[in-house]
């Protein structure tokens, strides 16, 4: 009799609920939100408006998706793979004119992007992100009220690559220059560190516990970087050492913010390790050619000349085969293999939790 006096409560509340939409959420159902640069940017520099910044010719896209679609790869990058796995669609850039449904998530990540807003003006840099994700906010509420709100934002999954471009940029100012003082990086590295984590204690501050870092990757033997120091070897030392110290430094910070911010949880995908072990060992991985990229010229095509009107560049015939697509970006296949170690992989690769695990916390 109680029971059954229960239960039509129950119906009787879903039904008068106004919230009949946000009701049909799983409750499980955990967003996927994306900040950082070229690695992540699905379409977002698209709508900044200014020509070739985005992946927007030939032959960008053309493995998967058979035309350009503002991915810098042939096909598809970390982000979609991990929506896929997720069981979702692709997400949507945040530009994308008449986009009113975030219960999925959103890709805010943008080509060129720093964690310095000073390094690259033209870009949409990390902090422009994470304001435009504050501006996504009350849309989010708005669609679905805000209980449901809040709750969305505290399961999300927050997934970050970012600091790539501000070292190029560190390296590219000081060419010709005696080399950089140990101190010099040491500072460096902490103003980009110390942005990050502005930007998590913001996304915190709305609701967000759960943070992805894919850390930086062997950024010295990336094609553009070499022919930028005009390296002639696999991959250039004081690179690979201001990555790895950034590496270590997104740890450190990591484990402080968990003793620091209660509920505080984070994955780390060491995409360091796995880049560089596919350079020097491509053919564990089915890679041919793991130095020289697809689309490019000059040595290695590390000149950036992909896509560029009125530029002269060459277009391998097997993506498939190659590890680099462009001069700083990997190919279709490539970001598979990276994606399936992020979303899945061991302690080894991505820890302490992978993405899966992240997911259904
Ligand atoms: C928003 O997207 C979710 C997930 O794809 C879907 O279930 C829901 O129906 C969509 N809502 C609207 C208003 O389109
Ligand atoms: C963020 O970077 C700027 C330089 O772009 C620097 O002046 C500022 O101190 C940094 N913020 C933190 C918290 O480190």
């Amino acid at each position: 009799m109680a029971n059954r006096a229960n239960t039509s409560t129950t119906l009787l509340l879903l039904f008068l609920s106004p919230l009949v939409c946000a009701a049909q959420i799983p409750h499980h159902h955990a967003p996927l939100f994306v900040f950082g640069d070229s690695l992540y940017d699905g379409g977002m520099t698209l709508y900044i408006g200014i020509k070739g910044a985005a992946a927007e010719f030939w032959p960008y896209g053309y493995t998967f998706f058979r035309k350009p679609a503002g991915r810098y790869s042939d096909g598809r990058l970390i982000p979609d793979f991990i929506a896929e796995y997720a069981g979702r669609p692709f997400l949507q850039p945040y530009l994308l004119p008449g986009l009113n449904n975030y219960t999925n998530g959103i890709n805010f990540a943008s080509a060129g992007a720093c964690a310095l807003v000073e390094t690259r003006p033209n870009t949409i840099n990390i902090k422009m992100q994470v304001d435009y994700f504050l501006d996504m906010v009350p849309k989010l509420k708005e669609q679905v009220g805000d209980e449901q709100a809040k709750k969305l934002l505290s399961k999300a999954v927050y997934l970050f690559n970012i600091g790539g471009n501000d070292y190029v940029e560190l390296l590219n100012k000081n060419l010709k220059k005696p080399p950089l003082s140990p101190s010099k990086k040491k500072n460096y590295i902490n103003l980009v560190i110390g942005n990050i984590t502005t930007h998590i204690k913001t996304i915190y501050n709305q609701g967000g516990r759960k943070f992805a870092f894919q850390n930086l990757g062997p950024i010295g033997c990336m094609p553009s970087l070499k022919y930028m120091l005009g390296f002639k070897g696999a991959c250039a030392q004081e690179p690979l050492e201001l990555a790895q110290q950034h590496n270590a430094a997104t740890l450190a910070l990591m484990k402080r913010l968990e003793k620091e911010l209660p509920g505080f949880k984070y994955s780390i995908y060491d995409f360091y390790s796995s880049l560089y072990v596919r350079v020097h060992h491509g053919d564990k991985y089915g890679f041919k050619e793991t130095k020289t990229a697809c689309c490019g010229s000059g040595r290695w095509h590390g000149d950036f000349t992909c896509q560029k009107p009125g530029q002269t560049f060459s277009v391998c015939s097997t993506p498939n085969e190659h590890l680099w697509f462009d001069a700083a970006h990997p190919t279709d296949k490539a970001n598979q293999q990276f994606s399936k170690e992020f979303w899945s992989g061991d302690i080894n690769v991505v820890a302490p939790y992978n993405l899966k695990t992240l997911f259904e916390m």
